[in-house]
């Protein structure tokens, strides 16, 4: 690669862009900006899917490296190799269910890889870091309010602890070395290629299959939902003009409880609410999240700009449409296609 190509575009190491929101973030930019190179860093964990990518995967301003954002040696090379100037850090491990399973590659990816990426990007001296962070960082709600940027951190799960370990961290290294991060907090996502461990794809699939679907205590948990594609707006717009060192809270103003989203999610299918079935609570199961996003609004000038009657629609007539998108993740062939796809290269 010719250095003059990079000198003229924005290089930047996009870490976890073969999951959910990264690849939906990817795939979105690169149809919309010629003027980003990205290198795109992940280890291929279970929700690490390059099929994600395949609209993207031959974009001459793309490029995939499959690797472990804690690898050291492995990240500053590639800031030395691509002359990296940006940082869009997805890369974690994202499921809180899984985090009450085995709480350790929580801290291991969100926390020590946030940390070895915060130093070479502090080595390199780059010009923005955006950690994408969660609004659970927060805690949880009750009845009323909103989370703000200066509502105190409070996380309950040891994935929102994590997050908020990177969160501190990365501002730390701003505060300390004068590294220009920047941070949004988003609310729950939802859309395309979203892994079906989280609830609104579980909920689909297992509907489909006709299999019970399980809902948590008494379903009143409330999450506030925003389409990804408005989310990676957010991102991009955070990532062009967002101010070093703030915190930009990022949502939709969609709160829900969650059996309403299910019931809807049957409705759509014609499915029967029999399905539903309440299951033991999740431990330490936080109540309610909702988001304040007038900063992002006043300051930047977002909006979203997806309905969540039409997105939900779009997302669920997207899982109907791409069965063998899913069917291969329930059955870990996906996990095949990496060998297969780069196995000659
Ligand atoms: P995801 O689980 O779908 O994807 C995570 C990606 O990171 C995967 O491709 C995985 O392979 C990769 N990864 C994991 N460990 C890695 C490591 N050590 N090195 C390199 N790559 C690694 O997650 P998502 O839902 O797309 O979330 C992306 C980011 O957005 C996360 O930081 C998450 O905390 C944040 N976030 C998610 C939501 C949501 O609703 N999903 C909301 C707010 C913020
Ligand atoms: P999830 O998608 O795991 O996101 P998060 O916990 O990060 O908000 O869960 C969203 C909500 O749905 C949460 O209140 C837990 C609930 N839930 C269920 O009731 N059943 C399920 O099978 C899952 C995965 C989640």
């Amino acid at each position: 690669m010719e250095d003059s190509f990079l000198f003229n575009m924005k290089t930047i190491l996009v870490t976890g862009g073969a999951g959910f929101i990264g690849s939906n973030f990817i795939n979105y930019i690169l149809k919309n900006r010629d003027d980003y190179f990205i290198i795109n860093l992940d280890k291929l964990t279970y929700a690490g899917n390059l099929e994600n990518l395949k609209e993207s995967e031959t974009n001459k301003n793309y490029i995939f490296v499959k690797g472990d954002i804690t690898n050291n040696e492995l990240v500053n090379f590639l800031f030395g190799k691509y002359k990296i100037k940006y940082v869009i850090n997805f890369a974690a491990e994202s499921h809180v269910d899984r985090s009450i399973l085995g709480a350790e590659v929580f801290y291991r990816t969100n926390v020590i890889g946030t940390n070895v990426l915060l130093e070479a990007a502090r080595r390199f001296n780059i010009e923005k870091f955006l950690q994408i962070s969660t609004d659970e960082v927060y805690g949880s709600l009750g009845p009323t309010g909103l989370f703000t940027e200066t509502t105190p951190l409070s996380p309950n799960s040891p994935y929102s602890s994590s997050k908020a370990a990177a969160d501190m961290m990365a501002m730390a290294y701003h505060h300390t070395y004068g590294l220009p991060v920047v941070i949004t907090r988003c609310s729950n996502n939802y859309g395309p290629y979203q892994f079906p461990e989280k609830l609104i794809p579980l909920m689909i699939i297992n509907a489909l299959n006709n299999k019970k679907l399980p809902i948590y205590g008494d379903g009143m948990n409330v999450r506030d939902w925003i389409y990804v594609i408005d989310h990676n707006k957010a991102v991009e717009l955070v990532f062009e003009k967002g101010k070093v060192g703030e915190v930009y809270n990022v949502g939709a103003s969609n709160e829900m409880p969650n059996l309403q989203i299910v019931k809807l999610i049957l409705k759509h299918l014609n499915k029967n609410e029999d399905l539903i079935e309440f299951v033991k609570d999740r431990p330490g199961h936080d109540r309610r999240y909702a988001i304040d996003s007038s900063k992002i609004q006043n300051q930047l000038g977002w909006k979203p700009e997806f309905t969540f009657e039409s997105a939900i629609e779009h997302t669920i007539n997207w899982y109907l449409e791409n069965k063998s998108w899913w069917e291969r993740i329930l059955t870990g062939d996906y996990l095949k296609y990496y060998s297969e796809q780069y196995s000659n290269r």
